[in-house]
């Protein structure tokens, strides 16, 4: 099978690697070199619809890693030359694009999410933190705005500071209507499934750590690390794609979207129950990472399955019983003003370590020299039978990859909640 995948960071990596394991053709653009050693890169601009569905006749399949092509239509023209893909159209991947249409969709689908307000001036942003007054204030950019739309405040002037500037066009047309959501409090859960459009079958759940430092101190970033799985008391991921999955593919479906594809839903697991805190219409970055080194069986197969809507019905996926943990090494100055360019060592150290892998995230081939050129740069995944021991193989490995400025949070996958040997059938 002939794949022509789309991105270029540490999620799209692992579904290169995880592709080529099921014996396909990788082709990645913009990919990066972690994706050059597995398959060819081709320099296609990702967002441009006809670009892509130019270069896509070549291929068996399309898969697109992030949100931002799919926003911009890039599934649509695929899917009109005749090819399959997976990822929603542009209406599908409003689930993601606009916090206010997906807030819309989860109350037409009777889904528990947290009270919000979808506002477009000032005296109404006014109204809304009063409603949510004493905060915390969770204030966010409608539109996509790469993880930078959100503030999460105890202070008022703050709030309505930050929704000023979305209005006054910090985000362009993003932020031309501002959700103003109430705060959840609890710990965080993301939940994926691959959905022909019809039916869907589950994967295996992950916990990211968005904050930069220990503790969840610092700016929020687009992920410091994560694992999987994650130990949740019994019945309740089958409650979360009975209430939650389910009915909102029937409520896309009711409006005539035809979503094919990954959905993500992102949950918060208060004390009164899950709430959902955001859908995204693709797979997490860095949760990816750790899900895919636990897929078991013909991962092409199944992608193939979703894309031509021929149909997934019956088909299951199952997963090692082993945890992955992945520690993200970032850059200098990441999140607000990244250093690019710093050469990174100990790469082949780590290559060939057992129950390690290693993806790239913002790296670049600098004439044979490989050096960081985004704020993530390098995941490190380990692997073990629990997740201490998983925990153990990523920091070791980790620490073996050097970089000038290197950052990242000692605390992945450590709360004592984890610590117990992964079960059979955990997901
Ligand atoms: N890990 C968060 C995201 O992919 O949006």
């Amino acid at each position: 099978m002939r794949v022509l995948l789309i991105g270029g960071g540490g999620r799209e990596h692992a579904l290169g690697w995880r592709l080529a394991q099921s014996g396909a053709h990788v082709t990645s653009a913009p990919g990066n070199p972690g994706l050059a050693e597995i398959g060819s890169v081709r320099s296609i601009i990702p967002d441009s619809p006809a670009a892509v569905a130019g270069a896509a006749v070549d291929f068996d399949l399309v898969v697109i890693g992030p949100e931002a092509p799919l926003a911009a239509g890039v599934a649509d023209a695929v899917r009109a030359a005749g090819v399959p893909c997976v990822g929603p159209g542009a209406d599908g991947a409003r689930l993601e694009a606009s916090k206010a249409f997906a807030k819309d969709v989860m109350i037409a689908a009777g889904v528990p999410t947290g009270r919000f307000f979808a506002v477009s001036n000032l005296d109404a942003v006014d109204k809304a933190l009063d409603e949510m007054s004493p905060g915390p204030y969770v204030v966010k950019a409608d539109g996509l705005a790469g993880g930078k739309g959100v503030v999460v405040t105890d202070d008022i002037g703050v709030a309505r500071a930050w929704a000023r500037d979305c209005l006054d066009g910090r985000f362009a047309e993003a932020g031309d209507v501002v959700v103003i959501e109430e705060f959840l409090e609890g710990p965080e859960l993301s939940v994926f499934v691959l959905t022909d459009g019809l039916t869907f079958v589950p994967f295996a759940t992950a916990r990211d750590y968005k904050r930069l430092g220990d503790g969840g101190t610092g700016p929020n970033t687009g992920g410091m690390g994560c694992f999987s799985p994650v130990p949740l008391p019994p019945g309740l991921l089958d409650s979360i794609h009975a209430d939650v999955v389910a009915p909102v593919l029937a409520e896309l479906r009711a409006r005539e979207i035809d979503y094919r594809g990954f959905l993500y839903t992102g949950l918060v697991l208060t004390p009164a129950g899950p709430r959902v805190l955001e859908f995204n219409c693709r797979l997490g970055d860095p949760e990816t990472q750790v899900i895919l080194p636990r897929l078991r069986g013909d991962f092409g197969s199944l992608l193939m399955a979703a894309a031509t809507g021929e149909g997934l019905d019956g088909m299951s996926v199952r997963w090692w019983e082993k945890a992955a943990v992945d520690v993200v090494l970032a850059a200098p100055g990441y999140p607000e003003a990244t250093r690019a360019g710093d050469p990174i060592h100990g790469l082949a150290l780590v290559t060939h370590l057992d129950d390690v892998l290693v993806f790239h995230s913002g790296t670049r081939d600098k004439r044979g020299e490989i050096v960081s050129s985004g704020g993530r740069v390098i995941n490190v995944v380990g692997m073990g039978s629990d997740i201490p021991t998983a925990r153990r193989h990523a920091y070791d490995a980790a620490a073996l990859i050097a970089f000038a400025g290197k950052q990242y949070r000692t605390d992945i996958a450590n709360d004592e909640s984890v610590h117990e040997p992964v079960e059979k059938g955990a997901m």
